[in-house]
C-alpha cells in the first residue's frame, strides 16, 4: 500500500490540509483569511497567526474526512517549516508535531518553496526528472533545472524583486485590492499591451532579469500622469506590465529546456496561477515540441497538497524531522536539502 500523508501548510494567510495516498489526492482543504487580510492591505502577522490558530483544527477535520480516512491510517504528518511569517509558521507546524507525537508517526519538516515545486506531481503522478522549471512566487522567480527530485540547479533567476511581488506592487499602485495578482490579471484581461514598456527587462543576459525597474517604471507613471490630471487606461497599463513581467519568463523557460536538452517543462508557484501565463507557456512549449506540465491553478497558489506532494518525496528518502524542529523565516534556494 502506498503511504498515507497529511500536508498541512499556515506559512502566510491560508491555513490548509491535505491527504494523499501516493501521488494520488484525496482531499485539499483550505480556510483563507485574505478576505480579513484585504481590509489592511496586506497581511498582518499577528491576524494571521490568530486565524490559523481558529482554523487548523477545523480544516485537519475537512481533510482526514474528505479523504475518507482516519489519522490512525496516516503514515506520515507533513508540515510547512519555513519559509514564511514565524507565529503562522509555528501553529502548522506546533499542531503537526502534537499529532505526529501522539500517534507515533514521522514528522516531516517541508520547505514551502519546495512544496510549490512539487505540486506538479500530483498533476501527472508519472512525471519524472530531469526537467526544466518555472518557479514564479511572491518571494521567489527562478528558472531552475530539476535533476531529481530532491535536487535542482539555479540557472538563473530575478536580481531584485520577485515576480508576484511586482505583480502585489503595481497592484496597490493602481489602487487594486490585496492579493494583487489575480486583480492586476483580470484588469488587464479588458486592456491591451499598448504601453511601452522599459527595454531593459529584455536585456539581462543568461537566465537573469530584473523586476525593479519595471515596477519603478509602472509607479512613475501613474504618479506623473495624476499629478498632470491626464487620462490614461489603468487596464492598457495593468495589461502592458503584465506582457513585460511575464513574456520573458516564458522565453527564458524555454530557451533553458533547449539549452539543457530537455523535452519536459514544469513550473510552480502562485504567479503560475496567471492565465495569460499559462496560456504563452502553452503556446511557446507546444511551437518549440516540449511537454509542459503545470499544476493546476488553485494549487499553484499556496495550498496543503503541494507540502504532502514534497513530503511523500522526503518520507520516500527516509527524511524524517526531530519533534525539535523549529520555523524558518527565510530558507535560501538551495540545490539540495528541505
Ligand atoms: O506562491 P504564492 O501563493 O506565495 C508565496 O509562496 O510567495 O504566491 C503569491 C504571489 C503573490 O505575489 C500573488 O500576487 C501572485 O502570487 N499571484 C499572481 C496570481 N495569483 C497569485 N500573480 C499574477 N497573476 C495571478 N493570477
Ligand atoms: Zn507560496
Amino acid at each position: 500500500m502506498e503511504p498515507l500523508i497529511l500536508g498541512i501548510e499556515s506559512s502566510c494567510d491560508e491555513t490548509a490540509a491535505a491527504v494523499i495516498r501516493g501521488r494520488t489526492l484525496l482531499s485539499d482543504e483550505i480556510i483563507s483569511s485574505a478576505a480579513l487580510q484585504a481590509q489592511y492591505g496586506g497581511v498582518v502577522p499577528e491576524l494571521a497567526s490568530r486565524a490559523h490558530t481558529d482554523a487548523v483544527d477545523e480544516v485537519v477535520r475537512r481533510a482526514l474526512d474528505g479523504a475518507g480516512v482516519k489519522k490512525e491510517e496516516l503514515s506520515a504528518v507533513a508540515v510547512t517549516y519555513g519559509a514564511g511569517l514565524l507565529g503562522a509558521l509555528l501553529v502548522g507546524l506546533s499542531f503537526a508535531k502534537g499529532l505526529a507525537f501522539s500517534l507515533g508517526i514521522p514528522l516531516i519538516g517541508v520547505d514551502h518553496i519546495r512544496g510549490h515545486l512539487a505540486a506538479v506531481y500530483l498533476e501527472d503522478p508519472s512525471l519524472k526528472p530531469p526537467f526544466v522549471t518555472l518557479l514564479a512566487s511572491g518571494g521567489h522567480t527562478a528558472i531552475l533545472y530539476t535533476e531529481s527530485e530532491t535536487q535542482f540547479e539555479v540557472l538563473g533567476g530575478t536580481l531584485d524583486d520577485a515576480a508576484g511581488e511586482a505583480f502585489d506592487k503595481v497592484a496597490r499602485v493602481l489602487s487594486l485590492p490585496y492579493p494583487g495578482g489575480p486583480h492586476v490579471e483580470a484588469l488587464a484581461r479588458e486592456g491591451s499591451p499598448s504601453v511601452p514598456m522599459p527595454k531593459m527587462l529584455k536585456g539581462m543576459g543568461g537566465y537573469d532579469f530584473s523586476y525593479s525597474g519595471l515596477k519603478t517604471y509602472i509607479i512613475n507613471y501613474v504618479h506623473t500622469m495624476s499629478e498632470r490630471g491626464a487620462s490614461y487606461s489603468r487596464a492598457d497599463l495593468a495589461c502592458s506590465f503584465q506582457h513585460a513581467a511575464l513574456d520573458i519568463l516564458a522565453e527564458k523557460v524555454v530557451e533553458a529546456a533547449r539549452e539543457k536538452g530537455t523535452d519536459t517543462v514544469t513550473a510552480g508557484g502562485g504567479v503560475i496561477a496567471n492565465g495569460y501565463l499559462r496560456d504563452l507557456l502553452t503556446a511557446k512549449c507546444k511551437e518549440a515540441g516540449l511537454r509542459l506540465v503545470l499544476p493546476e491553478r488553485r494549487r499553484c497558489t499556496d495550498n496543503a497538497a503541494m507540502i504532502a506532494s514534497e513530503g511523500l518525496i522526503q518520507y520516500r528518502a527516509g527524511n524524517f524531522s526531530p519533534l525539535t524542529l523549529n520555523a524558518e523565516p527565510s530558507i535560501p534556494l538551495r540545490r539540495s536539502g528541505r
